[in-house]
């Protein structure tokens, strides 16, 4: 039997740290109500000619060091990310092209905060099908670029970066299961109203920013990520008590707090970042994964749920021994 077992990660953050305090300067916030309705500290933005490719081959250099491959080895990539360089050609290509990986499979995948999991979920079935030999996965955002710096109910939550992992073909057990998911009755609650076929004439003006109803996508998060968990246990017989580490999509530490309440999950299981990072949309599960493995906490043979909910509804799980 053919697992994808990850050989090597990395993550890269914008060298701009925006604080709590620089919002209170910016919009009528306060670091107290910040922290207590979210968690967050900090989070990372990128300059203004940073482009989110860049990010992630920043983050990808680490994660193929760290691997022991070299770039002509990688003959996938996949890439979840909201807010790509261009609409085309799409972002894996420009990736390609920047780090000199010879020519190969190379797209992206769009499922908002989801997106790492759908990446990391689909090169697992490239690699199991025998098709692939080495994946580049990455999730990435700049999605302060949408942010309406007035907009008060949304600007303290999101921040930049990048993850990236390198999976591999092994006889060993890696990815154990994967389980995706999408509803797309509730994209009114949480969405960007500019595309190509519709309001392309708004992008840049006052009409585009982040559309959320907090208090709803809240409640759905909560219910959502804690059922992905359950069904990622169940499907493979195992409890909680099995998983040495959950590493749950970073939006908002009281997020974080009420799943791990509702699965009976203790806080010290779960892998942090969202009071650093801030919602990184699609690069927050693989910058915590990475985060988690370069302290140390995470070490091999351990079992990892990693698990997200974003836009759309989308949502997802990866179970998988490190
Ligand atoms: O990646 C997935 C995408 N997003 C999420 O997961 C976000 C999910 N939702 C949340 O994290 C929370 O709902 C928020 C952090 C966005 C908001 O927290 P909340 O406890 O649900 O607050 P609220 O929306 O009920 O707002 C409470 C009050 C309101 O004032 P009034 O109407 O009670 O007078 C807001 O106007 O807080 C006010 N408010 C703020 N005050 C200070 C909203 N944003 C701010 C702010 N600073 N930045």
């Amino acid at each position: 039997m053919i697992y994808s077992r990850i050989a090597g990660t990395g993550r890269y953050l914008p060298e701009r740290i925006l604080t709590n305090a620089d919002l209170e300067k910016m919009v009528d916030t306060s670091d107290e109500w910040i922290r207590s309705r979210t968690g967050i500290e900090q989070r990372h933005v990128a300059g203004e000619n940073e482009l989110t490719s860049d990010l992630c081959v920043n983050a990808a250099k680490v994660a193929i060091e760290e691997a022991g491959i070299t770039v002509e080895d990688i003959d996938l990539i996949v890439v979840g990310t909201t807010s790509p360089d261009l609409i085309f050609p799409n972002i894996a290509t420009i990736i390609q092209h920047k780090m000199g990986i010879p020519a190969c499979a190379a797209f992206s995948i769009e499922a908002a905060c989801t997106g790492f999991i759908y990446a990391l979920s689909s090169a697992d079935k490239f690699i199991r099908s025998g098709d692939t030999k080495c994946a580049l996965v990455i999730g990435a955002e700049i999605i302060t670029k949408l942010i309406d710096w007035d907009d008060r109910s949304t600007c303290v939550l999101f921040g930049d970066g990048a993850g990236a992992v390198v999976l591999q073909p092994s006889d060993e057990q890696g990815i154990i299961s994967t389980h995706l998911g999408a509803d797309g009755q509730y994209k009114d609650l949480l969405y960007y109203p500019v595309g190509v076929s519709s309001n392309l004439a708004a992008a840049g003006t006052g009409d585009s920013r982040i559309m959320m109803s907090g208090n709803e996508v809240f409640k759905v998060a909560v219910k959502t990520l804690s059922a992905v968990a359950q069904e990622a246990l169940d499907a493979n017989g195992l409890s909680l008590e099995d998983v040495d580490w959950l590493i749950p999509h970073q939006a908002n530490l009281r997020i974080i707090q009420a799943t791990a309440k509702r699965l009976d999950m203790p806080m010290e299981k779960i892998i942090q970042t969202v009071q650093i990072h801030g919602n990184t949309s699609a690069a927050s599960v693989p910058m915590a994964l990475d985060v988690g493995i370069r302290d140390g906490r995470i070490r091999r043979g351990q079992t990892l749920l990693l698990e997200a909910f974003g836009g759309g509804f989308t949502w997802g799980s990866v179970l998988l021994k490190y």
